[in-house]
């Protein structure tokens, strides 16, 4: 396989998850961008977050992207919010084939509710902050090449059908 397998999507709409059985079934690497930010700038995401904003978390990522879109054969598991710098779809695309893992605001909530490092979900409304989220990206998401419908418990169907999708 040539070409990189990119996965991007909301947070909670099991990119890692379906990453790693990619990866298990096609014999090939996977990369975390979340894990690469957080080896380069040896802190937590939502450390970063804390410390030292959003806006310092997204250049690291921007520079993660930039670097991974070079290489070739392996899976990328991107940080939800990747869309939102332009020219990180344009870099991941350059190898890569890119899914959009597509989950509901409802479903993905269900997933992520009780789970505390997520540092954009410290807000007194989560849900609807997801959902405003959510709609904002929207449009930014469908850029993928592939929309795979990722609102089922079961990893398999999104797994077989991104298979399906590389032929
Ligand atoms: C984010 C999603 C997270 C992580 C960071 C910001 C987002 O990644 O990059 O907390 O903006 O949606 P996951 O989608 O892997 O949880």
């Amino acid at each position: 396989m040539n070409k990189n397998i990119v996965l991007i999507g909301f947070m909670g709409s099991g990119k890692s998850m379906i990453a790693r059985q990619l990866g298990q079934r096609l014999k090939v690497e996977v990369v975390a961008t979340d894990r690469l930010v957080e080896a380069k700038e040896g802190q937590a995401i939502d450390e970063i977050f804390k410390s030292k904003g959003e806006a310092y978390f997204r250049n690291l990522e921007r520079d993660i992207i930039k670097d991974v879109s070079l290489r070739r054969g392996i899976v990328i598991d991107c940080g939800g919010g990747v869309v939102c710098v332009k020219e990180n779809l344009q870099n991941l695309k350059t190898n890569g084939i890119v899914f959009y893992l597509q989950a509901t605001p409802e479903v993905i909530y269900q997933r992520i509710k009780h789970e505390s490092h997520r540092p954009l979900l410290k807000v007194s409304d989560p849900l609807g902050h997801i959902k405003e989220l959510y709609q904002q990206r929207l449009p930014l998401y469908n850029q993928a090449d592939y929309v795979i419908d990722a609102n089922d418990a079961s990893i398999e169907g999104p797994v077989v059908e991104i298979m399906r999708h590389l032929g």
